[in-house]
């Protein structure tokens, strides 16, 4: 596995943080070939990971038995279209990491059918993403292995068997770390309205979301049944919780998923899909 080469077609946040796991993970820099039109972009890619970098990105896939695409939905169709030709010739096994975009559209606009869709999320910069995968029952399993050990150098990986489902996973883990983010800016917010200082209250939320999602991670007792247990009769927990019921906390949580999974459904339908 760690003899083959994997081209990157753009390298982006994603790609940087894919590349950085690769390497952490023992492949040598010159099986990593990266593409990349902005000079700039390519440049420090090179300083800082030592790896082959290639303004075009048909230079970038010359003898790679891997592809993975990492560009912006937008651009998919015409990268793609692109890369077919050698797409042909090469029998890749192709990993594409663009939202909302379909295996079908992928496998037909590339004309090759050895593809997984994927879906990371940020995490992955610091190793602690979460990545779903998907691909047709015609993938080799071989061709499955190695789509998830790339993906593992990016955090945990899990498959999916149903297509239909990825709106949800991007509305669920994709679009997820940036809620988590919403709670800990207004947590931090009511901790200082309440006299802390920000220095302060910076530290007390980061730790307690990292103590909680970490317990959390560690248990095998489901969230309610902590929550339940951190929550004494009359005491100052219940009280808080109370106020979030009060305001329709879980059902305002049930809405936002539900309006990011229509959206996702909404761009994959139109041209401009995005995380
Ligand atoms: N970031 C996330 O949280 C996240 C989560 C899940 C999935 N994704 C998916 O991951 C993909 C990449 O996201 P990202 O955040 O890494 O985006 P990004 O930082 O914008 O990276 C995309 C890179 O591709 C380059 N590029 C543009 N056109 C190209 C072309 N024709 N050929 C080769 N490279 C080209 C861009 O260069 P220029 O800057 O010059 O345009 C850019 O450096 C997207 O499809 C996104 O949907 C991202």
């Amino acid at each position: 596995m760690t003899k083959q080469s994997i081209a990157f077609i753009g390298g982006g946040n994603m790609a940087r943080a894919l590349i950085g796991g690769l390497l952490a993970r023992g492949w040598a820099p010159q099986q990593i070939r990266v593409a990349e039109p902005n000079a700039d972009l390519r440049q420090q890619l090179h300083k800082d990971f030592s790896v082959p970098v290639f303004a075009h990105n048909a230079e970038a896939v010359t003898g790679a038995e891997l592809w993975l695409i990492a560009v912006k939905p937008q651009v998919m169709q015409s990268v793609c279209a692109q890369l077919a030709p050698q797409a042909q010739q090469q029998a890749p096994l192709v990993i594409s990491i663009a939202a909302g975009v379909t295996l079908a559209s992928l496998q037909q606009n590339l004309q090759c059918t050895r593809v997984v869709r994927c879906m990371p999320n940020t995490p992955a910069l610091i190793g602690l993403g979460i990545s779903v995968l998907y691909a047709d029952k015609n993938l080799a399993t071989a061709d499955h292995a190695a789509a998830e050990a790339i993906l593992a150098a990016a955090g945990k990986t899990t498959w999916i068997n149903d297509e239909g489902l990825m709106d949800a996973v991007t509305a669920t883990s994709g679009s997820g770390p940036a809620y988590f983010f919403l709670l800990i800016e207004a947590m931090q917010q009511a901790a200082q309205q309440q006299g802390l200082p920000a220095d302060v209250a910076r530290t007390l939320v980061l730790q307690t979301a990292l103590g909680a999602a970490t317990m959390a991670a560690a248990s095998d007792e489901d969230a309610s049944l902590l929550r339940q247990r951190v929550t004494s009769p009359g005491g100052t927990t219940q009280a808080a919780l109370e106020c979030f019921n009060a305001g329709g906390f879980s059902a305002l949580v049930h809405a936002a998923i539900a309006a990011a999974t229509q959206r996702g459904k909404a761009l994959a339908q139109g041209s401009g899909a995005a995380t």
